[in-house]
C-alpha cells in the first residue's frame, strides 16, 4: 500500500514536471482542489475528449451533441432536486477547526478494518507459501475474525443511518463516529460538532443589486443542460426515439473532502450523454450502454482485469438501476464513470416547474409520453488520471540504467512524433524541419536539437511520445532516418517518404474508433 502511495506521489510530481497538470494559481501556492492543465496535459485531455465525442456522435447516427451554457435559470436546480438534496453530511473538529465528510470518516474506518484483515492474510501468505488456504485462514484466524466482526457490525449500522426514513440519520452518524472512537487526524481529539448537511453547489449573483440580482449556481453536472434542451433538439433535429444528446463541459462542486489530486476537484469536466427511450425499454438499454461503455474503456488496452462494475445497492429515488465503472488506481478501484437509468424524473420535473409540455409524440404508437433516460456520465479528469496511472513506469533497462516512460495509448499521446537532427550542422536541422513541415498537418510533431540523442529520447519517453526520428549523415545521402519505438526502444531505418504511412494509422483516433465497431 505504502509502495502504491509512493508511486502515486511520483505520478503527481511527474505531471507537474512534464507540463501535464499544475496546481491552479501556482505562484500563489495553489487553490484547493483546482488544477490547470499544461502544454502536454491539454493535448492529452483534448484527445480523450475527442475519443469520447467521436465514439458517441460519429459512431451513432442517433446521437447528436450540444454545448449548453454553464449558467442556467435557477429554477433548473430546484426542479432537478439539487437545491434541496445535493448535500454532503459534514462534521467539524472543534480543536483543529477542520471540516470532514462524516460518511468518509466512517468509510475510512471500514477501510481500516479491511486493511487489518488484508495484512494478516499477507503475513500468513508469506509464512505458508503455496500451502496457504485463504478461505480457511479467514474462517479460523482469531484476529481476522475479530476485525471481520467489527467491520460487519459497522457496515450494518452505516447502511441503516444512510438509508433511514426521511433521509440520512445525522445524529446516528455522529453516534457511530463517537462509538468507533474516530479521531481528527490533525488534532487527534474526538471533540466533534453535530453532523449537518452542506449543499455542494457554488452560488453567485447575476445582474446588479440595483436591478434585484438573482442567485444563480455554477452547474454541478452538465446533464441538466441536456434535459432543458430536449425539446429544442428533438424538434429542430427531427429526432426519433431512441436518440441521445451528448455534451462535454465544466461542472463545479464545493467538495469538502478534496484529495487525491485530480480525482476529486472543485472545478472539473464531464462528458455526459442522455439517451432518450420508450418507457419500459430502460433495463435493456441500461444493459446495452453498460456493455458499450466498458468496451470503450477496455479498447485502450489497459487490461480487462483493471476494470469492474460496481452496481449500486442504494438507488436515488428517481433511478431504477445504476452502476459505476471503476478503474484500478494506485489507491484502489475507483469510480471513473456512472451509468444511470434515470426514468422520466428529470423531464417530468422540468415540465412541472416550467409549465411546458415536455413529451414525445410516438408515431408508431400514436401517443405522447415522457421519454425515459439512460445516462452515461464520465469525468474527463478522472479518465486522465486513470490513463496517467496506468501508463507511468519507472523501467529498469538491461544495461542497468532506468528510464521513466509513459506508455500512453499512441492515439491519446500529446506528441506523436519527435524529430531530432543528430548534430546541429551539415544541414541536418534543415532536413529535420522539412520532415516536420510535411507531417505537422497529419499529427502533432516536435522538433528537438538540444542535448545528446539519449537525453532527447528520455524527454520524449517521459511525455509518452510514441515515435522519435533521427536525421543523421546517412539521411542526407539516401533520405532514410532512424525510427525509434517508445515501448520497445527498437530502432529501424526507414525512408522519409514512408514515415507518414507507418505512423499515421497507429496514432490516429480513427484507428481506436474502428476497433469499437
Ligand atoms: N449527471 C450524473 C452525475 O453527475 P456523478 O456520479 O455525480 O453523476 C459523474 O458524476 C462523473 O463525474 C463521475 O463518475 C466522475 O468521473 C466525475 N466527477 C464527479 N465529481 C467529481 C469531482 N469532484 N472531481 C472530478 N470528477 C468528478
Amino acid at each position: 500500500m505504502a509502495q502504491q502511495e509512493d508511486v502515486f506521489k511520483k505520478i503527481v510530481s511527474h505531471c507537474k514536471e512534464y507540463g501535464f497538470v499544475f496546481p491552479s494559481s501556482d505562484i500563489y501556492d495553489g487553490l484547493g482542489a483546482v488544477y490547470d492543465y499544461g502544454q502536454n496535459g491539454v493535448e492529452l485531455k483534448n484527445n480523450i475528449k475527442q475519443y469520447w465525442w467521436q465514439s458517441m456522435v460519429l459512431l451513432h447516427e442517433n446521437i447528436v451533441g450540444i454545448d449548453a451554457a454553464i449558467f442556467m435559470h435557477p429554477t433548473t436546480w430546484k426542479a432537478s432536486g439539487h437545491v434541496d438534496a445535493f448535500n454532503d453530511p459534514l462534521i467539524d473538529n472543534r480543536d483543529s477547526k477542520k471540516r470532514y465528510r462524516a460518511d468518509v470518516l466512517i468509510e475510512e474506518q471500514l477501510a481500516k478494518y479491511e486493511d487489518k484483515i488484508q495484512k494478516e492474510i499477507e503475513k500468513a501468505q508469506k509464512r505458508f507459501g503455496d500451502a496457504f488456504d485463504e478461505a480457511q485462514f479467514r474462517a479460523t484466524n482469531q484476529r481476522v475474525l475479530e476485525n471481520q466482526e467489527k467491520y460487519d457490525a459497522l457496515h450494518k449500522r452505516y447502511q441503516e443511518v444512510m438509508n433511514a426514513e426521511g433521509g440520512i440519520d445525522l445524529e446516528g452518524m455522529k453516534q457511530i463516529i463517537l462509538d468507533e472512537g474516530i479521531v481528527c487526524p490533525i488534532s487527534g481529539t474526538r471533540n466533534w460538532t453535530d453532523v449537518r448537511q452542506f449543499n455542494l453547489m457554488f452560488k453567485t449573483e447575476m445582474g446588479s443589486t440595483a436591478d434585484g440580482a438573482s442567485t444563480i449556481y455554477l452547474r454541478p453536472e452538465t446533464a441538466q443542460g441536456i434535459f432543458v434542451n430536449y425539446l429544442n433538439v428533438q424538434k429542430t433535429g427531427r429526432m426519433k426515439l431512441p436518440f441521445g444528446i451528448a455534451q462535454i463541459g465544466k461542472a463545479f462542486r464545493n467538495e469538502i473532502v478534496a484529495r487525491q489530486f485530480i480525482f476529486r476537484m472543485r472545478e472539473f469536466e464531464q462528458m455526459e450523454m442522455q439517451f432518450f427511450i420508450q418507457p419500459g425499454t430502460e433495463l435493456d438499454w441500461f444493459a446495452k450502454w453498460k456493455e458499450t461503455r466498458m468496451k470503450w474503456h477496455q479498447n485502450l488496452g489497459f487490461g480487462a482485469e483493471n476494470y469492474r462494475f460496481h452496481d449500486h445497492d442504494k438507488l436515488a429515488h428517481y433511478a431504477n438501476a445504476a452502476t459505476d465503472i471503476e478503474f484500478r488506481m494506485p489507491f484502489g478501484f475507483k469510480e471513473v464513470e456512472g451509468i444511470h437509468s434515470r426514468t422520466n424524473f428529470d423531464l417530468s420535473q422540468h415540465a412541472k416547474y416550467s409549465g411546458k409540455k415536455i413529451e414525445y409524440f410516438d408515431p408508431d404508437r400514436n401517443e405522447s409520453y415522457t421519454p425515459y433516460v439512460i445516462e452515461t456520465s464520465i469525468g474527463v479528469d478522472r479518465m486522465f488520471l486513470s490513463i496517467m496511472c496506468h501508463s507511468f513506469e519507472e523501467q529498469q533497462l538491461p544495461d542497468g540504467q532506468t528510464r521513466t516512460v509513459l506508455h500512453l495509448p499512441a492515439a491519446l499521446a500529446p506528441v506523436k512524433l519527435a524529430v531530432f537532427p543528430l548534430t546541429k550542422k551539415d544541414g541536418m536541422p534543415e532536413k529535420a524541419q522539412e520532415i516536420i513541415n510535411e507531417l505537422r498537418f497529419h499529427f502533432n510533431c516536435k522538433y528537438e536539437e538540444k542535448d545528446q540523442i539519449g537525453k532527447r529520447y528520455r524527454r520524449m519517453d517521459a511525455i509518452g511520445c510514441p515515435y522519435c526520428v533521427t536525421v543523421d549523415q546517412q539521411t542526407l545521402e539516401d533520405n532514410t532516418v532512424t525510427l525509434r519505438d517508445r515501448d520497445t526502444m527498437e530502432q529501424k531505418r526507414v525512408l522519409i517518404s514512408e514515415l507518414r504511412s507507418i505512423i499515421e494509422d497507429k496514432v490516429s483516433i480513427t484507428s481506436l474508433l474502428k476497433k469499437l465497431l
